[in-house]
């Protein structure tokens, strides 16, 4: 396996491979990799010549300087365990070798139809001019023919849907489910900072999502969402920052129940902000 710090180092290598008419396949992460990744990258390997995953943790995205600082970085072990994954190059650049200066100053300009205007756009603004700036630009340095994504951020994933079509971008996006803990605890780099304690109490979040689901139906959607909430608030150290029943394609929220529905959840376990997402895909509930 390859480590690239450089894009020029980046841009012969997949010179070489298209000349060789191998086919990309492209994983984008911040590292801090963990099961929830392994099976995008087994995925990559297996339908693709080449696996390709980029290990950057992207200073635009991050609305609070804390958490930028907090993001665990160990570009040792995650390269270890994408060797054992099979994926054959990895690209973990330093910040200027991606950015200018003023695009670290100024807001990256990109028309998102109303998909940021909800939820995580809503709480966290800016969050997603920063993921369209970045993986727009790995898109452009690694040219896949398929890039790899988790649904656990069923937001960004529309959200890159939407620029790959607006922007025209060859590539064919492969949505992948969530990858849960045995226990339902939605996999995410950041259960790392969850103390054993904490961890227990996340717990409660997939397991309320799940049970949510036999309520569907008879509850409107306005009455699950605050019966989800308070049953999560309700748990110490558990804190909903958001919990929206949102049409799948639009992100906008449902008032009567239809098919195509999915409920995103932002929640402070302490300090540790975590997110998760169910669907409530039929109305036989
Ligand atoms: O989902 C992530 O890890 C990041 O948002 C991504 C897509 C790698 C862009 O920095």
């Amino acid at each position: 396996m390859k480590i690239i710090r450089l894009k020029t180092e980046l841009e012969a290598e997949i010179e070489s491979l298209k000349s060789e008419n191998k086919t990309i396949g492209f994983v984008p992460t911040m590292g801090a990799l963990h099961d929830g990744h392994k099976t995008l990258v087994e995925r990559c390997v297996a339908e693709n010549d080449i696996c390709i995953v980029s290990i950057f943790v992207n200073p635009t995205q991050f609305n609070n300087a804390a958490d930028l600082e907090k993001y665990p970085r160990d570009l040792y072990r995650d390269s270890e365990f994408l060797e054992n994954v099979g994926c054959q190059y990895v690209f973990a650049p330093n910040p200027d070798e991606i950015y200018e200066a003023d695009e670290l100053k100024n807001q990256f300009e990109f028309d998102f139809g109303g998909l940021d205007k909800v939820m995580e756009g809503k709480f966290r603004p800016g969050h997603f001019n920063g993921v369209v700036q970045i993986v727009s630009k790995l898109f452009k340095l690694v040219q896949p023919d398929k890039a790899y994504f988790g649904e656990k951020d069923f937001q960004q994933l529309s959200i890159i849907h939407h620029m790959v079509n607006s922007l025209k971008i060859n590539v064919e996006i492969i949505d992948c489910p969530i990858v849960r803990e045995q226990n339902g605890l939605a996999m995410s780099s950041r259960n790392e900072r969850l103390t054993e304690d904490q961890r227990k109490k996340a717990v409660e979040i997939s397991k309320v999502l799940f049970e949510s689901r036999n309520f569907a139906g008879q509850l409107s959607p306005k009455e699950l969402t605050n019966w989800v909430i308070e049953k999560i608030n309700a748990v110490s150290e558990l804190n909903v920052e958001y919990y929206e029943i949102v049409n799948t394609k639009t992100l906008q929220p449902i008032n009567s129940w239809s098919e195509h529905t999915v409920g995103c959840i932002a929640v402070f376990c302490g300090e540790v902000r975590l997110i998760d997402n169910i669907r409530y895909n039929s109305l036989n509930n």
